[in-house]
């Protein structure tokens, strides 16, 4: 039977290459869901190639683009909650949440009370909300399968690990495209420079926060909820050729790792067919380690890398901490793509937004919201307060 699946930010980066793989699965996936935030046209057009039972779109202004496909039988749901309704489709079986940002926590946790499984890509969800995702997993007894390479990698390795076993998680980085440069020598990088991705082709936020290696603090703490790992063992190595995707250290010191092309592709195919593998139906680049020649890894450099420390320092002390760090990187990312704050700003606005975040706890998912927008406000004011020093006056 077919594996019926929700794809949320369906547009986006990842969203369109899981439409590319599920074209060459042929009859073993079906599309029955697919929601963007404002992209309706390309919605549009993905709607007619997949024939979804339903579409959702965030942006109310943009659904009349969409109002033709009602008449060819697909429902159409529009406003904040789209992303959630197509989440908990009753068909659905899978929901591949591949939402940017915050915006991901709600749908998926819609997603596991409604019993389905979940493929993440969407890191912020579990950054802001691990608690509150881990606690629907179980109560739901659903699947999270990681998509993010570097979890879909460990997921790969535990998978055939004694549960005991397991001495250390290393999560490797490419160390973006600003590696080996010291901070004043990219404290005015451009948002083309930042996005200058050298091994991976991703979306504008995910392609900054690897320049700042804050995407790597984000995904220790992804880590941490989705393998149930102390902070003091979870690890990150630099590794420039993105070949090895993470490690395993195991208790008798082996260590297990998982190698292959620096292709979203492929973990995006095994989330969908697992615990199968499939020979790929695209035309993908073959590893060959013989044309690479060398590996190399490295310790991050914290002193080069701020926002990295930053986010285990949220990481580690928990409750709502997480969820005001994530609120104010993606405030302060979203103003440097604007150029109304340099690159060398995005660590202070952060660091602003925590010191005056008050403590406190998880209760429940209108705590995280509330943390949420309380930092927005006092990233947006930090991040002025720079413009007004820096007048980048934006575009
Ligand atoms: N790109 C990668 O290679 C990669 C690798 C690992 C993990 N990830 C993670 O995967 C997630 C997506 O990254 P991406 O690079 O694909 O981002 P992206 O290219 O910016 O795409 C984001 C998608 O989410 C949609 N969206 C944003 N806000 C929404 C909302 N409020 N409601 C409904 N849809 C919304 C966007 O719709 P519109 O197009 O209409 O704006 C778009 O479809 C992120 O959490 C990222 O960290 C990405």
């Amino acid at each position: 039977m077919a594996k019926r699946v929700s794809v949320l930010g369906s547009t986006g980066s990842i969203g369109r290459r899981v439409l590319n793989v599920v074209a060459t699965l042929g009859e073993e996936v079906e599309v029955v869901g697919l929601s963007a935030r404002h992209n309706a046209r390309l919605l549009l057009e993905q709607a007619r190639a997949f024939r979804p039972a339903a579409v959702g779109i965030a942006d109310d202004r943009q659904s009349f683009v969409l109002k033709p496909l009602a008449a060819e039988g697909v429902d159409v749901c529009a406003g904040e909650d789209a992303a959630e309704a197509m989440a908990t489709l009753p068909r659905v079986d899978l929901v591949f949440v591949a939402l940017a940002g915050f915006a991901g926590l709600a749908p998926t946790l819609a997603a596991l009370g409604a019993g389905k499984d979940v493929a993440l890509a969407n890191k912020e969800s579990l950054v802001t909300g691990g608690k509150l995702v881990r606690n629907a997993q179980r109560a739901a007894a659903a699947r999270i399968f990681p998509v993010d390479s570097e979890h879909a990698a460990l997921g790969q390795c535990l998978d055939v690990c004694q549960p005991g076993g397991v001495r250390r998680l290393i999560l490797t980085a490419s160390g973006g495209p600003f590696l080996g440069k010291r901070r004043e020598e990219v404290a005015n990088a451009t948002p083309e420079q930042a996005m200058a991705h050298p091994v991976w082709d991703m979306g504008a936020k995910i392609s900054v926060d690897s320049a700042t290696l804050m995407n790597k603090g984000l995904e220790v703490i992804e880590a941490y909820w989705l393998f149930d790992m102390p902070w003091d063992r979870i690890d990150v190595l630099i590794h420039p050729q993105s070949v090895v995707h993470s490690l395993v250290e195991l208790a008798d010191g082996s260590f297990l790792a998982q190698l292959a092309t620096a292709d979203m592709r492929l973990p995006i195919q095994y989330a969908l067919t697992y615990p199968e593998r499939r020979e790929l139906r695209f035309p993908a680049a073959r590893l060959e380690l013989a044309s690479i020649g060398r590996l190399d890894f490295a310790r991050p450099d914290a002193d080069q890398f701020p926002c990295f420390g930053l986010a285990l320092a949220a990481g580690r002390a928990g409750g709502l901490k997480p969820a005001v760090m994530n609120a104010a990187d993606e405030v302060a990312v979203e103003k440097f793509l604007a150029s109304e704050i340099p690159f060398g700003a995005l660590a202070g606005v952060i660091e602003a937004t925590l010191a005056d975040a008050p403590d406190g706890e998880i209760g429940g998912y209108d705590d995280v919201v509330r943390a949420d927008r309380w930092a927005r406000r006092r990233a947006a004011e930090a991040a002025a307060e720079v413009a007004s020093r820096t007048r980048l006056g934006g575009r």
